[in-house]
């Protein structure tokens, strides 16, 4: 890898952990992120010594030195504090376990126990890596792909898909990726592509950032060309 670039002076936000999507005040729903990619990140990047917002789901993590965290609930929660911050944002990371869907209505009291069967209708959420990669003006967008089977495949026409100039693929499953210290990545980008190999999530969102790096200057001498 080459010499590691400084991201001094540059602002990066950061998605991280999962959403929660109420169902009434007692329940919602949710998944396994535990933040621990996204939180390591934001460590990275304020290591490489650029500003770093973290809009964080609920997660039990510490919030890293240097880093100005954002806590968020929900799906439309994330979207809103992302588009507050986004603004002037010279790289945005997705890296939260956005709910795809959420209950059509959220019940005001908690739901009894009278019928036999109980169907939760759901409606879609904002995709909101999708809807910074389609802003004027948007910054370096960089997601994240957990895939459980054709990770490559699926990773890139992802990013294909969502106009991203990164994405950063792992496989998940049983014992992997979610919940754990240790996670594999391999990082993809239009022409190139680069396996990072099993490590624990701090040596992989150190790696990460270094690659960002490179190709964020790449992107911005083109654009200034
Ligand atoms: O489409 P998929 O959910 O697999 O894409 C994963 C990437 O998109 C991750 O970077 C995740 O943070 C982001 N995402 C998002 N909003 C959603 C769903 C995913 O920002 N509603």
């Amino acid at each position: 890898m080459a010499s590691e670039p400084s991201l001094a002076g540059q602002t990066v936000v950061i998605t991280a952990g999962p959403t929660r999507e109420a169902i009434d005040p007692v329940r919602f729903l949710s998944n396994r992120s535990s933040g621990r990619m996204g939180f390591a990140l934001a460590r990275a990047f304020d290591n490489a010594g650029a500003r770093v917002l973290l809009v964080a789901g609920p997660v039990t993590l510490p919030t890293p030195d240097g880093v100005t965290r954002i806590d968020v609930e929900s799906a439309r929660q994330m979207e809103a504090a992302v588009n507050n911050v986004i603004d002037g944002a010279d790289i945005f990371v997705g890296c939260a376990a956005v709910s795809d869907y959420r209950p059509a209505a959220t019940s005001s009291e908690k739901i009894k126990k009278t019928a036999d069967e109980l169907t939760l209708k759901l409606v879609r959420g904002p995709d909101i890596l999708a809807g910074v990669a389609a802003r004027e003006n948007r910054p370096f967008t960089v997601g994240f792909a957990a895939e459980t089977e054709n990770l490559i495949e699926n990773a890139r026409a992802k990013m294909n898909n969502k106009s991203l100039d990164m994405i950063a693929a792992n496989l998940v499953g049983v014992g992997r990726g979610f919940e754990q210290d240790d996670n594999e990545l391999t990082v993809l980008w239009e022409g190139g592509e680069e396996p990072l190999g099993k490590a624990t999530k701090m040596v992989l969102a150190e790696q990460l950032v270094i690659l960002v790096g490179e190709r964020f200057s790449a992107h911005a001498q083109r654009e200034r060309a």
